[in-house]
């Protein structure tokens, strides 16, 4: 099958040397395109700036912000058979990138954000995407009433949340616990683990979701 796998921050710039971003390593997206290629399916791992290799079997498109990392994904999807859409993607950029190094002054800064565009939530409504659609959900509370939310809203087959107030998992660690939210079936916990293992298990999940 073919998977398209969004992975890592984004970075929306505030002027030349300063971004907003945030904590994602990329790790659990990086562990699903190996875990993906490992049964023998075709991927397109669409990055944000991260610090690891890219897996080699894997075509990858680096990209900084979410309005390049939505574009990556509208230019790739029309191939995509799954979509897991693991990154963890600014919702907001500055309204006006500063041409020139902002400088400081006594007085307080105000910087204006916009909405960037939501990815996962234009998979169906804006892509007209019909394959298996994945997405992910970090949460600090209500995990799975918020997680559920989002499974409907943006018409997802499988959401995978975590719950990322724990300081154990999720942000840059090597494990996770994930709770699996699906539209039809009971929720089910994967305890902690591994993140290749807990992709391992994801990749698993979707075949055989697709296999039914
Ligand atoms: N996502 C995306 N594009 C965005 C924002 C999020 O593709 N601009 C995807 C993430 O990759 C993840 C899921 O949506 O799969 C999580 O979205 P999140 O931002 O947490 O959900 P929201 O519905 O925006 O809810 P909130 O910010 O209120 O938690």
């Amino acid at each position: 099958m073919r998977f398209l796998i969004t992975a890592g921050p984004t970075r929306e710039p505030i002027d030349p040397v300063r971004y907003l971003s945030n904590r994602s390593s990329g790790k659990m997206g990086y562990a699903l395109a190996e875990a993906a290629l490992a049964g023998g399916h075709e991927v397109t791992l669409v990055s944000g700036p991260v610090d690891l290799p890219a897996p080699p079997e894997a075509s990858t498109r680096f990209v900084e912000t979410a309005q390049e990392m939505f574009a990556a994904v509208e230019a790739e999807i029309k191939r995509a058979e799954v979509l897991i859409c693991c990154a963890a993607v600014a919702d907001y950029r500055v309204a006006e990138i500063a041409g020139e190094k902002i400088k400081k002054s006594g007085d307080s800064l105000t910087l204006t954000l916009v909405p960037n565009p939501d990815i996962l939530g234009s998979a169906r409504s804006v892509f007209g995407f019909k394959g298996f659609l994945v997405g992910f959900a970090a949460e600090t509370e209500h995990v799975v009433a918020h997680a559920h939310g989002k499974l409907e809203r943006k018409g997802c087959d499988l959401l995978v949340a975590n719950d990322v107030s724990r300081s154990d998992i999720g942000f840059d660690r090597d494990e996770n616990e994930v709770i699996l939210i699906w539209p039809d079936r009971p929720l089910e916990t994967l305890a902690l683990r591994s993140k290749s293992e807990i992709a391992r298990q994801l990749i698993a999940r979707i075949e055989d979701s697709l296999r039914d």
